[in-house]
C-alpha cells in the first residue's frame, strides 16, 4: 500500500512525529522486559571476544555512529574508531583480528558504506551492521544483522531511522558493556529502564512543537547558524547542523562547544543565531561558559537544556527550549526532537521543498 501523510503537511514531519512508536518497537526488540535485561537478536558468537569496534557510515547514520562510539568507550570501555565510509578504505585502516565493523545504514544500501562493509568482511572483521532496510544488501551480507524499526523512511532528510539507530545503538552499548563486565545485572536492569522511558521522553520533546514552529522566524533570516554541543550532545549539534542545511539552505555548522573558540567565535555577531545543546549535567558548567563567549560578542542563544539547566543560563538567550531530564544514554535521543522540529519549521518558513530538498538523495548509491 502506498504510504500517506495522512494529516501531516510533508513525510518529515510526519516521521519525526512517528519516532515514539518506533523507537518504542525498535526498543522492544532488543529488551526484555520480564528480567529486564538487553537481548540482541540472531547472536551466535560470543560478543566478549571483541577487542575493539570500527563504525563506519554516511550522513546522519554518521552521526549515529558517533554518539555510539561515547557510549561503547563509556559504558563498554571498547575502544572505537569511526569514519565517514568515502575515507575509510583510502586510508587503509588497520584491522586486526578480533574487530568488529560496524555499519550504520537507513537503506542499506549507500554505495560508500557497503564497500568498505566489503573491504572489512576482506579483512577479517565481524559485521555488524545496523540497517532500516532488512532485505538489503547491507542486511544480507551481516553476520549480525540488528534491524532498526522505523518502517519506510519517505522524507530525504532522515530523522525517525536516526533515533532507531541511537536506540539499536544504546541497547548494543549496554550488551557489550554486560558482556565485558563492566556493567552488573542491577545496573543493566537500570539501564532498560531508563530505555524503556525515551518514547514518552521523546512525547515531551515533541510537545514543544508550535513554541519552536513560533521561533522559525528568528532563524529563519540568518545566513549562517552555529550549533554547539559536548560530549554525546556534539554529533547532535552536527546533525542539527546538517537538518538545517538540507532542508533550509541555510548554512549552519556544528561544533564542539569548546572548540569554538578555535574558529567559530570570529563569526559570532548578532546576525548569526548559535544554537546550543546542552542537558544539566557534569559537562553544563563548562558549556555556559562558551555561551557567555558568544553573549558577549552579542551573539544571539537558542539554549535546549532541561528545566535545571535553563533556570540556571536561560536569562538573556533569545530563546529556550526545555527538554525533559533524562539519563545521559537517552539523551541524544531526546535532543535530537527539537533540532529536527527547527530545520523542518525554519524549512517551512523559508518555503523550502522539505521532502525532496534540491540535489540531495535519498539513497546515494555512487561512490
Ligand atoms: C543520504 C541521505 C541522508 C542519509 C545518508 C546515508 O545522503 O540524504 O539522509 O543520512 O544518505 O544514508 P544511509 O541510507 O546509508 O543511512
Amino acid at each position: 500500500a502506498a504510504i500517506e501523510k495522512g494529516n501531516y503537511r510533508h513525510f518529515m514531519q510526519k516521521e519525526i512525529f512517528e519516532q515514539p512508536v518506533v523507537v518504542a518497537q525498535t526498543l522492544r526488540s532488543y529488551l526484555r522486559r520480564v528480567d529486564q535485561s538487553v537481548a540482541l537478536p540472531q547472536i551466535d558468537f560470543d560478543l566478549s571476544t571483541i577487542n575493539r569496534v570500527t563504525i563506519v557510515a554516511c550522513g546522519t547514520s554518521y552521526y549515529a555512529g558517533m554518539v555510539a562510539k561515547y557510549w561503547f568507550e563509556q559504558f563498554a570501555r571498547l575502544p572505537v574508531d569511526i569514519d565517514v565510509a568515502s575515507e575509510f578504505r583510502y586510508r587503509d585502516p588497520v584491522l586486526e583480528p578480533g574487530g568488529l565493523a560496524l555499519f550504520i545504514s537507513q537503506s542499506g544500501e549507500t554505495a560508500d558504506t557497503l564497500a568498505a562493509l566489503r573491504h572489512c568482511k576482506a579483512a577479517g572483521q565481524t559485521i555488524a551492521v545496523v540497517v532500516n532496510v532488512p532485505t538489503s544488501s547491507m542486511a544480507r551480507e551481516a553476520d549480525l544483522l540488528l534491524p532498526t524499526h522505523a518502517g519506510p523512511e519517505i522524507g530525504v532528510a532522515s530523522t525517525k531511522a536516526f533515533t532507531c539507530q541511537l536506540a539499536v545503538l544504546a541497547a548494543l552499548a549496554a550488551h557489550l558493556a554486560v558482556k565485558r563486565g563492566q556493567v552488573s545485572r542491577e545496573e543493566e536492569a537500570a539501564i532498560v529502564n531508563h530505555l524503556v522511558e525515551t518514547p514518552a521522553a521523546l512525547n515531551a520533546a515533541l510537545s514543544h512543537d508550535e513554541e519552536i514552529a513560533a521561533m522559525a522566524h528568528l532563524i529563519a533570516p540568518a545566513r549562517d547558524v552555529l550549533y554547539l554541543g559536548r560530549g554525546p550532545d556534539y554529533p547532535l549539534a552536527l546533525e542539527g547542523a546538517l537538518k538545517l542545511k538540507e532542508i533550509s539552505y541555510i548554512h549552519a555548522e556544528g561544533y564542539a562547544s569548546g572548540e569554538m573558540k578555535h574558529g567559530p567565535i570570529a563569526l559570532i555577531d548578532e546576525a548569526v543565531p548559535v544554537i546550543v545543546l546542552a542537558p544539566s549535567g557534569p559537562l553544563f558548567e563548562k558549556t555556559v561558559s562558551n555561551m557567555q563567549e558568544v553573549r558577549a560578542r552579542g551573539g544571539k542563544v537558542v539554549l535546549i537544556s532541561d528545566a535545571e539547566g535553563i533556570a540556571e543560563a536561560g536569562e538573556g538567550c533569545l530563546a529556550t527550549i526545555e527538554m525533559p531530564k533524562v539519563h545521559p544514554l537517552i539523551a541524544p535521543l531526546v535532543y535530537a526532537v527539537p533540532v529536527q522540529l527547527l530545520a523542518y519549521h525554519v524549512a517551512v518558513a523559508k518555503g523550502t521543498d522539505v521532502d525532496q530538498p534540491r540535489n540531495l538523495a535519498k539513497s546515494v548509491t555512487v561512490e
